[in-house]
């Protein structure tokens, strides 16, 4: 379906380590790449899904859309983290009508959170019998329904509409990075109707959606991600955030005296991370016991640390693959440098799933 273009809307990623801008084009010929690139910020500037320094925040969003001359103000972004709870609940079957006026209530026990405090959002997934079947349903129990919760406390809503606004951009949509992800793995991928888990990897969070025939099951965003290497370079070596990131990255040359630290940390961080998806991925095995996961898809620049991927497969089990974004795109070789792309993949990916938005659904 070709939407016209005043619809169209940026996918702007804003990462505690990078903010990724997305452009994609939907042609008669399918969905062509028409913009793609990245900023850094500085370390402090947004702690695990807060921004912390607006100004700073804002005037990065400034250049990235000057460096790649970007015309469109109008921009889905995402947000994630602890602030952000993700839920699917069963609920007795009703009417549309009565949803909406008894979502709110419905929702308080499954919301740490005051629920004055929060936006809520709804989605209903799908209705159902109850689980004896059709017939026995009346003495079982009542036909239910199945209803995405999405609850996001306020302040942080508000935040990023400020950022946004703050920057002279239209914020159209409010989207969350685990859903974004899931739009990118379903663009990516010709069958969607397994069981996968989606795993995002970035500098202060670890995202996990496990997702059965494109319907979320289970989300969970958690603290870890790349920075914690970071953190543990600058304090065994006593270098600043930027060196621990160049040692880190392969950039400087490691001493021969310092490699088996160097390896020590990778190590003790990498395990941290795949017993926290390992817990996840329990907790889950519980839950839904007749499910099996078929692979986890990784993505976020951290799925690319050494030795991660394999010994997440090893541990779990399970394949692991890494997303690729760009896959279905169609791309101009002479206009993105194929290198590049396939070096920034895993981090474009919640990015794309964002810029997919003004295409696909909602
Ligand atoms: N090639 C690479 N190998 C290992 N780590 C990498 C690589 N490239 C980037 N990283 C790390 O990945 C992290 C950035 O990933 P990403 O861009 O997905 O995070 P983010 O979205 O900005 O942060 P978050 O979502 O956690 O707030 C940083 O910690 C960075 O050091
Ligand atoms: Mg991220």
């Amino acid at each position: 379906m070709a939407v016209p273009k005043k619809n169209q809307l940026v996918g702007l990623d804003i990462g505690s380590y990078s903010i990724k801008l997305v452009e994609i084009d939907n042609s008669k010929k399918g969905m062509i790449l028409k913009n793609f690139g990245t900023i850094g910020l500085p370390h402090d500037a947004i702690v695990e899904g807060s921004i912390k320094e607006m100004e700073v925040v804002s005037s990065a969003i400034k250049n990235l859309y000057k460096n790649l001359k970007v015309k469109n103000k109008n921009v889905v972004t995402s947000i994630s983290g602890y602030s952000v709870i993700v839920k699917k609940i069963s609920i007795e079957k009703r009417k549309e009508s009565e949803l909406e006026s008894s979502i709110q209530e419905e929702a308080e026990q499954y919301i740490p959170f005051d629920i004055n405090d929060v936006n809520l959002d709804y989605e209903i997934l799908s209705e159902r019998a109850g689980e004896g079947g059709e017939e026995q349903a009346e003495e079982m129990e009542k036909d239910l329904m199945d209803v995405m919760l999405v609850a996001a406390k306020k302040d942080i809503v508000d935040d990023y509409v400020s950022l946004l606004q703050l920057t002279g951009l239209n914020p159209a949509i409010l989207d969350v990075d685990a859903f974004a992800l899931q739009n990118a793995f379903e663009s990516s991928q010709e069958d969607i109707s397994g069981c996968y888990a989606l795993v995002n990897l970035g500098a202060e969070e670890l995202g996990i959606n496990a997702i059965k025939g494109g319907v979320s099951i289970f989300t969970r965003d958690s603290s870890y991600g790349g920075y914690q290497i970071n953190e543990a370079i600058m304090s065994k070596f006593d270098v600043s955030y930027e060196d621990a990131e160049k040692m880190k990255l392969g950039g400087t040359k490691i001493e021969a005296k310092n490699r088996a630290d160097m390896e020590e940390i990778f190590t003790s961080v990498v395990s941290g991370w795949v017993n926290e998806i390992k817990r996840a991925l329990d907790f889950l095995a519980t839950t839904y016991p007749d499910e099996h996961i078929e692979k986890i898809f990784v993505s976020g620049g951290s799925c690319r640390i050494p030795g991660f991927q394999k010994y997440l497969e090893l541990e779990t089990d399970i394949a692991v693959e890494e997303l690729n974004p760009f896959v279905n795109l169609q791309i101009n070789e002479k206009v993105f440098d194929p290198k590049y792309l396939s070096y920034m993949a895993p981090q474009a990916a919640v990015a794309v799933g964002l810029a997919l938005r003004s295409i696909g659904d909602k």
